[in-house]
């Protein structure tokens, strides 16, 4: 039994619920424990033949990596921290069966980069996306510096990141961040609809074409499958954790303050 996710099956698709509404929905080490064990679930059942990941409530999908757990982290354990998500959200992003996103609401930081490492994404009207760990004094850690270029191009995935503005639904269609938007209602209806459609291909081609796509979007990958540039994002990641901004980004958060950056 899971106790931050739910899961449950509709037909041959399996739901993957964030369950922690009232920190919305914030992934936690045991969030992340368990959606890989879910992701798992996913590559093994027979069952299955493919997955939706969206969050607990109609507020968020998920609004970020769990703050509360940054204090304290040493550089190294925070880089352990980027690898284990990097790790769940390559799962996610290389299975053999597609995952959809349906985001119902604030789909921000890890949130946005859980949403990124899916096959691809549907949104209900209220969904709000970014990356804001800027204001954190820190980066994106779970794929977002190579997920999001990929996605809508360098010049606005550079923008959201150092902003760490949020954009609406809408502006995320037009940017083909998601592939539909929704009334939170329909949300899920419609990404039964796909993955019903996508169920009456054969599960092979299905299985390949996903390895294909991925291969073309990232071209040459090292040992383990990746791109050298997620070892990149770990290492700058685990930099930031050694600064006096991201302590006060950090702080600032928790406490409901603005942050004061020195650039140390
Ligand atoms: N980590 C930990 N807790 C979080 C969280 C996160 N990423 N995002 C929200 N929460 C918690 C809040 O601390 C609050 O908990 P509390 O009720 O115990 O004080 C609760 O969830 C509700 O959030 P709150 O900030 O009160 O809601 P809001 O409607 O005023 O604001 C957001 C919503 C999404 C704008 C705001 O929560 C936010 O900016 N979250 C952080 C986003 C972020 O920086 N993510 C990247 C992390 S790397």
């Amino acid at each position: 039994m899971y106790q931050t996710i739910r899961t449950e099956s509709s037909g041959n698709i399996f739901i993957i619920t964030i369950n922690r509404p009232d920190k919305l929905n914030a992934l936690n080490k045991t969030v992340i424990e368990e959606l890989s064990q879910a992701v798992d679930e996913v590559y093994s059942s027979a069952e299955i033949r493919s997955a939706i990941i969206t969050g607990a409530g109609s507020k968020a999908f998920v609004a970020g990596a769990d703050i509360s757990e940054f204090s304290g982290l040493t550089k190294e354990q925070a880089a352990q921290t980027s690898r284990k998500g990097q790790d769940v959200f390559f799962k996610i992003e290389n299975a053999p069966k597609p995952i959809l996103a349906a985001v119902n609401g604030f789909a921000l930081g890890g949130g946005c980069e859980l949403a990124l490492s899916c096959h691809f994404r549907l949104c209900s009207a209220n969904a709000k996306f970014g990356q804001p760990e800027v204001n954190l004094g820190l980066i994106p850690g779970y794929g977002g510096t190579q997920r999001l270029p990929q996605l809508i191009g360098k010049g606005k995935a550079m923008e959201l990141m150092m902003t760490g503005n949020m954009i609406s639904a809408e502006e995320a269609l037009q940017l083909g961040l998601v592939n539909y938007v929704t009334t939170q209602e329909e949300l899920l209806q419609k990404s039964k609809e796909i993955l019903q459609l996508i169920e009456t291909k054969a599960p092979i081609a299905i299985s390949k074409l996903i390895g294909c796509v991925n291969t073309a979007v990232y071209g040459k990958v090292n040992a383990s499958g990746k791109n050298i540039g997620f070892e990149e994002e770990i290492s700058a990641f685990a930099y930031c954790f050694d600064t006096e901004d991201m302590k006060e980004g950090s702080a600032a958060f928790l406490e409901k303050r603005k942050p004061v950056f020195k650039g140390r």
